[in-house]
């Protein structure tokens, strides 16, 4: 039984985390973390209740939310393509797959399609630089990717 004050917004489990570290230092990091793992980004409802839970101003959480690119304000697509573009990726063509997959989906990045199928964002090392370039599809790692293969790895979630 949670003894914060919520206005039952979140399911219990993030309601039970939030009030286990509404208390510890660092904290509105690691519930903006796990709001953004429960929903796939930090909507406003879900800014407004993690200021009411802890009683923090709504303008220190956007100020965290704009400060961190990690966070996203916005509903993502039911497929986030997220192309990386750390050094090892960039040097192998991650740029040029983020202007295919712009051109095959006419979104921009961070960007997400009419339908609300897609979104592409450009991401910094995913950490299997030897794979370069790297893409990911939800959890799905896609490595050695050429242009020619984008159409197909969007097919796979159509
Ligand atoms: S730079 Fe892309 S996986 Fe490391």
């Amino acid at each position: 039984m949670s003894t914060i004050k919520h206005n039952n917004v979140f399911p219990s489990e993030l309601i039970s985390f939030i009030e286990k570290w509404s208390k510890k230092q660092g904290n509105l990091i690691m519930i903006l973390h796990r709001v953004q793992e429960e929903f796939g980004y930090v909507s406003r409802e879900s800014a407004d209740e993690v200021a009411y839970m802890l009683d923090f101003p709504l303008a220190k959480i956007y100020g965290v939310l704009s400060f961190y690119h990690f966070f996203k304000t916005t509903k993502p697509g039911d497929h986030n393509i997220q192309v990386c573009l750390g050094t090892a990726c960039y040097l192998k063509g991650g740029d040029a797959l983020v202007d295919e997959i712009q051109h095959l989906l006419g979104i921009g990045v961070n960007e997400v399609t009419a339908d609300g199928k897609f979104s592409l964002e450009g991401v910094r090392c995913v950490g299997c630089c030897g794979l370069a370039p790297v893409l990911t599809v939800g959890g799905e790692v896609y490595g050695k990717v050429t242009k020619d293969q984008l159409p197909g790895i969007i097919a796979k979630f159509t």
